[in-house]
């Protein structure tokens, strides 16, 4: 168990910046996740945690020990790669064994202690098989195996189920999450995929370009994200530009082109940290699930869209509107008594959306002021 801590770490490889001076800390036992688009940096930093990658500046520390040049065999950490990195002419056992080996611990603990690992990953009985003989997803689940079974400080997993079938993915992340709250281990997971993110993690860290845009509960990251770029990586959201218009105290007023009019927003809905001025620059979002399909107008917070798009998918209904000067989504949940299956593509319907949903993002140079 340990706390790991980045200080203004930044990795460069020639010209181009992997990561960029990020600063963050995991909690003890904690499992943090590396969510970000390809190349953002998320294999560079697990490479530099578990010693493969020295950092072109900063520092990293273990607790309080300092292991920016310490080599990877001094580190106890377990890595599953991202390509896995079996050792290809061993056999599954052995390649599990290898690390329990290495520490010179006994042939009837070794055995234990791998069989459990197997079963944890749902490979007993395949201990004899090569490396070459077994499916992508069965060499993963091996190579967390192998992770797993030295009882790592830190454990470091890059996409560690991305090629298991969905349902092994789910019983997997499952069990991963299980394991670790029981062992404890300060875990760093890195995936694309922000459901299997929120499902498994204490803290999320959405990254970009080597940077990190926000450390943050998997509720906090998606109910408030603090910049456009996490609320369109994010998606399920419609995101609109416009200025604040006017502001007292329960509410914030936007004016935006896009939704042609007025949006109001509760304060109680917005980042607490975040203060209002009229005439500043916002970003409107609303998720797709909180724009609503209405038969008569309301007041406030209502626009006109032309359906542009609907398609089913069983639970809900997709649909696309034109509004304003620009479009937007809705997902609305697939009921008997509704009659979407009758909507015609350019029909003109009524959308609104709650005042305490709506959530409003600050400009970037204001978001910086406020962090
Ligand atoms: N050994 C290297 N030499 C040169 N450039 C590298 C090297 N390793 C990574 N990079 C570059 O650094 C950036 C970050 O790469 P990294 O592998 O950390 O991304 P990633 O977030 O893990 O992406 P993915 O989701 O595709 O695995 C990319 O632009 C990549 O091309
Ligand atoms: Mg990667």
């Amino acid at each position: 168990m340990a706390i790991v801590r980045f200080e203004n770490i930044s990795k460069h490889f020639g010209n181009v910046v992997a990561v960029d001076s990020v600063t963050y800390e995991t909690e003890d036992g904690e499992f943090l996740t590396l969510l970000g688009p390809s190349g953002c940096g998320k294999t560079t930093t697990l490479r530099m945690v578990a010693g493969f990658y020295y950092p072109t500046h900063g520092r990293l520390f273990f607790d309080d020990k300092d292991v920016t040049y310490v080599v990877p065999e001094a580190r106890n950490t377990g890595m599953v790669f991202q390509n896995y990195a079996l050792f290809p002419h061993m056999t599954v056992f052995e390649n599990i064994a290898y690390g329990l080996q290495a520490r010179r611990m006994q042939k009837a603990v070794i055995q234990k202690k791998v069989a459990d690992a197997m079963e944890l990953v749902q490979m007993t009985g395949y201990e004899r098989r090569k490396v070459h003989e077994l499916s992508g997803g069965q060499q993963q689940r091996v190579a967390l195996a192998r992770a797993v079974v030295i009882q790592p400080d830190i454990l470091l997993l890059d996409e560690p189920l991305s090629n298991l079938d969905a349902k092994l993915r789910k019983t997997t992340s499952e069990e991963l999450r299980r394991l670790q709250k029981q062992l404890g281990i300060t875990t760093i997971y890195v995936t694309h995929d922000q459901e299997e993110a929120f499902s498994v993690s204490d803290r999320v860290i959405v990254m970009n370009a080597g940077a990190v845009h926000q450390i943050d509960t998997p509720v906090n990251t998606f109910n408030s994200p603090k910049d456009v770029f996490v609320a369109e990586f994010l998606g399920h959201s419609n995101l609109f530009p416009g200025k604040i218009v006017e502001t007292d105290g329960e509410s914030i007023i936007v004016e935006t082109e896009a939704l042609a009019g007025r949006v109001r927003a509760a304060k109680t809905r917005q980042r607490p940290e975040w203060k209002w001025h009229v005439g500043e620059t916002v970003h409107v979002m609303i998720h797709t699930n909180q724009l609503k399909i209405s038969s008569e107008p309301k007041p406030e917070n209502t626009t006109t869209g032309i359906l542009r798009f609907k398609m089913f998918n069983g639970l809900n209904w997709n649909l696309e509107f034109q509004v304003g000067d620009g479009t937007c989504r809705a997902i609305v949940p697939n009921e008997f008594t509704s009659d979407y299956a009758d909507l015609s593509i350019g029909d003109e319907l009524t959308l609104c959306y709650p005042y305490e949903e709506v959530y409003l993002i600050k400009g970037k140079e204001s978001s910086r002021d406020a962090s």
